[in-house]
């Protein structure tokens, strides 16, 4: 399938030269929306993985239907203040500034296999630091799904090796 056909592409938002890639017309699109589950559902098997994790937001949207389909649970990595039980934090590098990214302590147990799942690889500051945390709770991340990678920007550089699946790749921003 070309997914190409199911990423809008917006440029000028959020801001000026920036191009925005929009998955929305994949979620439109059960056929679409099939390909990027099975595909997402292949690798986490393959890697044999014990849970996947999704960040808000876009990775709710596709983390959950591929850990339904895995059979697997699945847990959401959310922004401070969210999670109501214990959490662990993480602090990640954007453009100006920090932000933080939590998940419940309790999601992973030592030596647990985890699967990030998420629409798009851009800087990989986001997947990194779940990386981190799945680190400090005594888990392993073995894998990363993205829909999308921004391949000038080199996210991937950032995950040492650890298998990735992309499905399609764009220049830059
Ligand atoms: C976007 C995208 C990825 C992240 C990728 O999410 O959905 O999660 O940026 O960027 P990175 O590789 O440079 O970390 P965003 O933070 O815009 O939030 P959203 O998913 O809630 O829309
Ligand atoms: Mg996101």
């Amino acid at each position: 399938m070309d997914l190409k056909k199911y990423i809008a592409s917006i440029p000028g938002f959020p801001k000026e030269g920036i191009i925005f890639r929009d998955v929305t017309p994949i979620l439109e699109t059960p056929e679409a929306m099939h390909y990027v589950v099975d595909a997402f559902t292949e690798f986490a098997k393959q890697t044999g993985a014990d849970l996947i994790l999704g960040p808000e937001a876009r990775g709710f949207l596709f983390g959950v239907p591929v850990a339904l389909e895995a059979n697997l649970p699945f847990a959401p990595v959310r922004k401070p203040g969210k999670l109501p039980r214990e959490t662990v934090e993480e602090t990640y590098e954007l453009e100006y500034g920090t932000d933080k990214l939590c998940i419940h302590a309790d999601v992973i147990k030592p030596g647990q296999k985890v699967v990030i799942i998420d629409d798009l690889l851009a800087t990989g500051g986001t997947a990194e630091a779940i990386v981190r945390m799945v680190k400090k709770l005594g888990g392993e991340v073995v894998g990363l799904g993205f829909i999308i990678e921004l391949d000038d920007l080199k996210g991937v550089d950032k995950f040492g090796g650890i298998p990735v699946c992309v499905l399609t790749h764009f220049e830059g921003e």
